[in-house]
């Protein structure tokens, strides 16, 4: 379909190297806030940032706390908001109190998986009912001025309705669309569908950004020839390795991958720690909340997961540093894995087939 001439013409922000693939840290509930966004830009920023989802329903109000991504937003990259919702007039107000903030663009979450979510017909659920995605894209387009995005799974529990939904994307002309590689029932530990992935890519007029298990650059480069994406979206390995998306741009550009030690590891999480001080945060809940960041580090710290087995054990920042130091310091220079060690499972504990109830949670969503 070609621009509709009375449209102004859209354009996504440039990336940080014209002409290089794109990144974006990919959304995650309880992770994509401010403070992180500032640890991963001081790292090497994406280009693009997606808040955590704004859940859009009848009393709805924009969460402070995810406004605060965007207004305090101090990364230099833009932000776009994801929203999470059904109901077109509800979508369609949000939109408008969005508008009043620095936002690069909107973007409809079709992908979460959590049953409590989907079995309100909204994020993943939608998958099932292609029907109720065309009206919200056609409120979301009526509504949105500037870029409209997508981030979607590849159908529900299987891929009938894919291309259908990607006659939607171009239909309703979405200006960008990251495509996760599995069903809301495959979850987050199946194999990644990187040839849907290309499916998506031939199939619709925008750019597409590849995500799911973009474990390292390397990886991130071969997904990227095989699937033709535009670009790349990254989540969880972003957390075990905020470099990633500094080793991509490298990668991308045919240089060396500057790889990272162990001793930049520790600044990392002292750094991690630093920027989620919450004055009156409880230090054992903090502690608490450094583990589950920690989950994902440890999956490259050591081959036999001691370092991921002392830290889950630790009940004091003190303690938790101790750990850090013994694991981390003795031998600073030594290289943090550039891919996750095998077997090293950020939560076996939590290895169940449901996520969070309610949404996507650190506690549930690991290897
Ligand atoms: C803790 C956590 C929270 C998530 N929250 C969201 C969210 O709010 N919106 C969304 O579209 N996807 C969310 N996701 C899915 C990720 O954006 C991404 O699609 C998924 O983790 C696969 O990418 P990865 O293998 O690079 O992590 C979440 C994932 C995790 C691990």
């Amino acid at each position: 379909m070609s621009p509709d001439p009375a449209t102004p013409a859209r354009r996504l922000p440039p990336g940080l190297v014209p002409g290089l693939p794109l990144t974006a840290l990919a959304p995650m509930q309880d992770v994509t806030d401010l403070a992180f966004m500032r640890v991963i830009a001081h790292y090497g920023a994406p280009d693009y940032f997606f808040t955590e989802f704004f859940r859009v329903h009848t009393q709805s109000r924009p969460e402070r706390h995810i406004l605060r991504a965007i207004d305090e937003n101090t990364t230099g990259r833009p932000v776009f908001a994801q929203l999470i919702g059904e109901d077109l007039g509800h979508l369609a107000r949000t939109v408008a109190e969005l508008l009043h903030h620095p936002i690069a663009g909107v973007d409809l979450n079709l992908g979460c998986p959590a049953p409590k979510v989907y079995k309100k017909n909204v994020g993943g659920g939608l998958l099932r009912e292609p029907g109720r995605i065309d009206e919200i894209l056609g409120a979301l387009r009526a509504a949105v001025p500037g870029l409209l995005t997508v981030k979607m799974r590849v159908g529900f529990d299987d891929l009938s309705s894919f291309d259908h939904i990607l006659d939607l994307i171009n239909r309703h002309q979405v200006d960008l669309l990251s495509v996760h590689g599995r069903t809301v029932k495959e979850m987050y530990r199946s194999e990644v569908r990187y040839d849907a992935i290309a499916r998506a890519v031939a199939a619709v007029r925008c750019p597409v950004l590849a995500n799911g298990n973009l474990t390292s650059a390397t990886r991130a480069a071969t997904v990227l020839a095989d699937t033709r994406a535009a670009g790349v979206m990254i989540g969880r390995h972003a957390i075990r390795n905020p470099w990633i998306f500094r080793q991509c741009r490298e990668q991308f550009a045919g240089r060396p991958v500057t790889p990272v030690t162990l001793g930049e590891v520790r600044e990392y999480i002292g750094r991690l720690y630093r920027e989620t001080t919450v004055p009156g945060l409880a230090e054992r809940l903090h502690v608490n909340k450094m583990k589950k960041y920690l989950n994902f580090v440890g999956q490259s710290v050591d081959a036999t997961g001691a370092f991921l087995h002392a830290m889950r054990r630790t009940e004091s920042e003190s303690a938790l540093f101790a750990v850090c130091d013994a694991h981390l310091l003795a031998d600073p220079g030594r290289i943090f894995a550039a891919e996750p060690y095998p077997g090293v499972i950020a939560r076996p504990n939590c290895e169940t087939p449901d996520p969070a109830p309610d949404g996507c949670s650190l506690e549930t969503i690991t290897a």
